[in-house]
């Protein structure tokens, strides 16, 4: 029998990723996360390589604006059919591949890749930063030597939240559309140091980005 999707998975509907890049990107991420969206087009831009996989896909906002170094091959990977389709769409001028899998079960993909992107996939797995554990092995799993795995994902971390972001939090814990009460800083040092040899950290408002290399 089929397992049902985990609802960090299933809430990416179509309607809901037609709204997801003016309420998530746009609003949220300047007035609530404190991160606006150009300073993660700017992370990619550091990190992106013309061989790339994206997990946990949404829109492909960030794949379609951010700057490759050369013309890209780009691998999708995604538990939700829906932003497999709408990003590959998005950014059909690439050609990407698409690949349906839980980044959460090991994967059985044949490739590998210079940069690895989990752009506000972690926040979104079920359980704490250990459950979400094995997201750092089948990356590391997949990278090329010398090769980079980097996003950004939003803390739990209630004790520095504005009212929004409280609210937020909340609510969207409770729906089980973030899983991030227990994420912090620390738990995702410790996860980046246990699985890869170098790695860089920093926190710009409720939101890490990270880059860590094998
Ligand atoms: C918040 S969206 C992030 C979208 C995009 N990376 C961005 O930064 O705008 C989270 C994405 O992770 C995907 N996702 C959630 N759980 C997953 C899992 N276990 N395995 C693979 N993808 C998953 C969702 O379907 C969704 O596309």
């Amino acid at each position: 029998m089929k397992e049902p999707m985990q609802s960090g998975a299933q809430v990416y509907s179509k309607p809901a990723l037609f709204l997801y890049d003016f309420f998530v990107l746009k609003f949220s991420n300047s007035f609530v996360w404190k991160c606006p969206s150009k300073i993660l087009i700017d992370w990619y831009n550091q990190h992106i390589s013309a061989n790339h996989l994206d997990i946990g896909v949404g829109t492909g906002y960030f794949l379609d604006r951010c700057i490759y170094p050369k013309p890209p091959k780009i691998s999708l990977l995604d538990l939700n059919p829906n932003t497999l389709e709408v990003s590959a769409k998005r950014i059909r001028r690439y050609q990407p591949q698409t690949h349906q899998a839980d980044i959460l079960k090991p994967l059985s993909l044949d490739l590998t890749f210079d940069s690895i992107a989990m752009n506000y996939l972690l926040h979104c797995l079920p359980g704490n930063m250990h459950s979400k554990e094995m997201a750092f092995q089948n990356a590391r799993s997949l990278l090329n030597k010398n090769g980079v795995v980097f996003g950004a994902t939003i803390l739990g971390d209630k004790s520095r939240t504005n009212f929004l972001a409280n609210k937020l939090l909340t609510l969207y814990n409770a729906k089980g559309i973030f899983s991030n009460s227990d994420d912090t800083l620390q738990d995702l040092e410790m996860h980046l140091a246990n699985h890869f040899n170098r790695y860089s950290l920093k926190q710009q408002g409720h939101v890490a980005l990270f880059s860590a290399h094998a």
